[in-house]
């Protein structure tokens, strides 16, 4: 049996602006992951792929999926990368703990796990920077336009900084922090919130680019924070690009409560994650605050909550 496990990941910083070449930082979140195992079926044709993914009720073979599902698409581009044209019979099995469609990441852990166990089951092992690239062309299957980031950090499974079309730098933490991590239950694709970005940017350029602008300079100044461990500063930077999301009209009701009901409850800063219009908060939070600002998401209703330590 060949088994590779992939964390789940958070925007911190510069989500939508990413995708207009501006500069974001994302972490892996290691509490959630997608695992893919991969064993032989005996006694079936070569070729035959049986793929099993209890999360989203599938069991079928792969030639079953149709042209364009992502699950195709990856085993796919797998075997056209190892320059293979027919594999053993196999069943891939994908279990998954990172709620789907929420900020976190789900569908790049899908593709980087599946790829990874795959080349590993075949003796081939695809090099990192070979996973991400991959992923990134499955991703826009699900994103239509993804920046990147989400395949890149999760493939690497390292703090990084990350601007579209260049290596990316990983990030060194100077001390550990603690994110919360607040699930609004609301739900948005990814794919229509960006595009709705897209149309307003269309219609008002100058001011989309002049946040665009705002929300890369406080990247580069959170960049800056954490590499110095500088948790206040952090914090506010969170809060500012927050309400620079809320400029792009990205933020909900909800997303807003569940803000500021982190910062009343001690926390130094919180921000909407990924792409919006639901899915979740982030919030930074101490050892001494985190309990607090748990119980202040569930009481303002979220959906689940989880808090991720990110490693110095
Ligand atoms: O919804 P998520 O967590 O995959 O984040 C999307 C982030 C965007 O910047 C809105 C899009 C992108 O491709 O970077």
């Amino acid at each position: 049996m060949t088994r590779a496990s992939v964390p789940g990941k958070i925007i911190l910083f510069g989500e939508h602006a990413v995708v207009y070449g501006r500069p974001a930082i994302a972490v892996p979140v290691r509490q959630v992951h997608v695992c893919a195992e991969i064993t032989r079926l005996p006694n079936t044709a070569p070729g035959k792929v049986l793929i099993e993914a209890e999360s989203i009720q599938l069991k079928k073979w792969l030639h079953e999926l149709e042209s364009n599902h992502p699950l195709r698409h990856t085993v796919q581009s797998t075997l056209k990368a190892l320059q293979l044209d027919h594999v053993p019979p196999m069943h891939i099995q994908i279990t998954s703990t990172i709620p789907i469609a929420s900020g976190l990441g789900s569908g790049a852990a899908v593709s980087i796990a599946v790829l990874r166990a795959l080349s590993l089951h075949l003796q081939h092992p695809l090099p990192i920077n070979v996973q991400s690239e991959l992923a990134f062309e499955i991703e826009k299957i699900h994103h239509g336009t993804p920046s990147g980031i989400d395949n890149t950090v999760i493939a690497y499974d390292q703090p990084l900084y990350f601007v579209s079309g260049q290596q990316h730098e990983l990030l060194t933490l100077d001390s550990p922090l603690i994110f919360i991590v607040a699930d609004s239950g609301e739900r948005a694709r990814t794919i229509d919130v960006v595009q709705s970005v897209r149309e307003a940017w269309r219609l008002e350029k100058e001011l989309y680019e002049r946040i665009f602008d705002e929300v890369g300079q406080v990247t580069n100044d959170a960049r800056q924070a954490l590499e110095a461990g500088n948790r206040p500063t952090l914090g506010t930077l969170m809060d500012q690009n927050h309400r620079l999301l809320q400029q792009l009209a990205v933020s909900s009701p909800k997303l807003d409560r569940l803000t500021q009901a982190a910062r009343e409850a001690g926390a130094l800063g919180a921000k909407l994650s990924g792409a919006g219009r639901g899915g979740n908060v982030i919030c930074l939070a101490e050892e001494k605050t985190k309990d607090d600002i748990l119980d202040a998401m569930n009481d303002a209703g979220s959906a689940w909550t989880l808090a991720t330590e990110i490693e110095a």
